[in-house]
């Protein structure tokens, strides 16, 4: 009999359950928001997508940072993980200047306390990534902050140890995008620690919800880049003049289709395994 999964919560697009007193169930479900605003019109599979990714980078990386991953189950969108408690700042590394950081590099010529040179563009491709802490915002928009206020949160000798994990992580995986045709321009980690005091990297990882990527063919630095994923769909919700705020628009079943094409279409480059064969077996990415 499977046991008692107690629901803990929903957050935009996952569910999360207790199992036992030191594990999570997190299952991720087919809601997409753009704009931070849930559309009422699902993506089928899409949870499938961003499960399977997290699985594939955790499996790979493990040697890099220890992961909260235990098992994938056969569902293809849960994943069991140990429960963490978990630091109370996000770690986006970023390898080039995009969204809220080409804002804040415009406006000062830094971003959360890193000076870059004068004159970049936006999507320029910097010298060497970064890391560009924000707060978990319990509701509303994340926030930026630099490393001193990270420091002041979690400690600093915590601090630099999750700075250089998400480092390491990101180096790995932008190199293995990149010889895939895909720019991992920059992407989101959030880190725990476990009850021996290890750190520990949480949550999804390198999922095209957490991260940009962009088609390494179609790059184009001097203006925003067409996400990978996502662009479709708000292209198709700013053509309709909405104003971003709930509800969000219905998508027509053209618009669902060429989404879900695209999430399927970035897990099957970067993992080298056809969807199909996953949805058949999900621990074939974990191989
Ligand atoms: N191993 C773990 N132990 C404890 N908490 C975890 C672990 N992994 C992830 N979490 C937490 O579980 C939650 C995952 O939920 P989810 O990402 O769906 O929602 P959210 O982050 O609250 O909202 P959003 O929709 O903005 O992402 C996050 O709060 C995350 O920090
Ligand atoms: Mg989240």
């Amino acid at each position: 009999m499977p046991e008692a999964a107690v629901h803990l919560g929903s957050g935009k697009v996952r569910e999360l359950y207790a199992l036992g007193d030191d594990r999570l169930l997190l299952v991720a479900s087919d809601r997409i928001s753009t704009f931070d605003v849930i559309l009422p019109t699902e993506v089928p599979d899409k949870g499938r997508v961003l499960t399977g990714l997290s699985a594939f980078w955790f499996a790979r990386t493990r040697e890099l940072v220890p992961n909260h991953l235990l098992a994938l189950r056969d569902d293809g969108r849960s994943l069991e993980c140990r429960r963490l408690e978990m630091l109370p700042i996000e770690c986006v590394v970023r390898g080039y200047l995009a969204g809220s950081a080409w804002r804040d590099y415009e406006r000062t010529g830094a971003v959360c306390g890193h000076r870059l040179p004068a004159g970049l563009r936006e999507a320029e491709r910097l010298r060497q990534p970064i890391v560009t802490p924000a707060t978990k915002a319990e509701s509303g928009h994340d926030e930026n902050i630099d490393a001193a206020a990270a420091a002041a949160r979690v400690g600093r000798a915590r601090y630099e140890q999750a700075e250089a994990a998400a480092l390491r992580l990101y180096a790995f995986a932008a190199a293995h995008a990149e010889a895939r045709g895909i720019i991992l321009a920059d992407t989101k980690f959030e880190f725990g620690v476990d009850g021996e005091g290890t750190l520990t990297l949480g949550d999804e990882a390198l999922t095209p919800d957490s991260s940009r990527f962009w088609e390494a063919d179609a790059y184009a630095p001097g203006g925003p880049q067409a996400s990978y994923d996502k662009q479709f769909v708000r292209d198709y919700c700013e053509s309709l003049g909405w104003d971003k705020t709930h509800p969000g628009p219905d998508l027509p079943p053209a618009v669902v289709t060429g989404t879900r094409a695209r999430y399927v279409d970035a897990f099957e480059l970067l993992t080298g395994c056809a969807f199909d064969a996953y949805l058949a077996d999900p621990q074939v990415v974990l191989r």
